[in-house]
């Protein structure tokens, strides 16, 4: 527990940063890394910016697995979560861009990309460390209340409390907003060897505390973490109200 986000940050990044220098990636065994959008890790995407400007840390060889994008959204519309991840993140540092791997929803076999994309992961051995965030009704990923614990990477349906959240990305108009996503799974994000959330804010706070206190439970899926060996979840004063 830190005391706000932007405190929150800079322990994940430093913490981020700690980790991807002490497994000292090469070309042939690089550190593959899973990263989210949303407000929450912008702090940790800015110490991380931080980090290797002052050239405590390097991206040159970090492979990243995005969690989601949107279906049928343009990658360059402003609001596709590849411009999202060059704008705030991968346009600040040292990754070579053919490293960034960010599910396509807009192909038209999106069966395909979702397979693909587990299948990329496997070939890189697993994701080392998968930072996530996590709605207000504790979807991880868009792996909205409902979804199956064993589930991979595939075509979702947001919820329509999700639609909602994002609207306020698409100048409040909730029709913007894409109805439907390509998202990692829980399994997927159970994989990798240890996974990071952050979690910040009043509004997050049932969904930590249904996820912590509560069973694990298909309907918070952020308890799945409870069966994770290696799950940190790093949170603000304000998250924490309903603990
Ligand atoms: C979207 C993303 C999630 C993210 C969530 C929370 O739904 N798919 O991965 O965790 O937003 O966003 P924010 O951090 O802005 O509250």
């Amino acid at each position: 527990i830190r005391d706000d986000p932007k405190a929150v940050g800079d322990y994940i990044a430093q913490y981020i940063c700690k980790r991807i220098n002490e497994f000292s990636p090469t070309a042939d065994k690089p550190f593959v890394l899973g990263l989210p959008t949303g407000s929450s890790p912008i702090p940790t995407y800015k110490t991380l910016i931080k980090l290797v400007n002052d050239g405590k840390l390097s991206f040159k060889h970090v492979v990243t697995f995005n969690m989601d994008e949107y279906v049928g959204l343009p990658m360059d519309h402003p609001e596709s979560y590849h411009t999202f991840m060059f704008r705030e993140f991968f346009s600040h540092v040292d990754i070579p861009p053919n490293q960034v791997n960010i599910l396509d929803g807009t192909v038209e076999d999106l069966y395909a990309e979702c397979k693909s994309y587990e299948e990329r992961i496997k070939s890189y051995g697993g994701i080392e460390l998968f930072l996530a965030g996590i709605g207000a009704d504790g979807h991880v990923a868009f792996n909205e209340p409902g979804s199956s614990l064993a589930s991979r990477t595939r075509v979702k349906t947001l919820a329509y409390d999700t639609i909602l959240a994002n609207a306020r990305f698409f100048n409040n108009d909730i029709e913007a907003v894409p109805k439907m996503a390509l998202t990692v799974g829980v399994a997927t994000v159970l994989d990798s060897k240890e996974v990071v959330v952050v979690v910040t804010g009043l509004q997050k706070s049932l969904a930590l505390s249904k996820a912590i206190e509560g069973g694990v439970n298909h309907l918070w899926t952020l308890s799945a973490l409870q069966m994770h060996p290696w799950a940190l979840i790093v949170v603000d004063e304000d998250a924490t109200s309903e603990l």
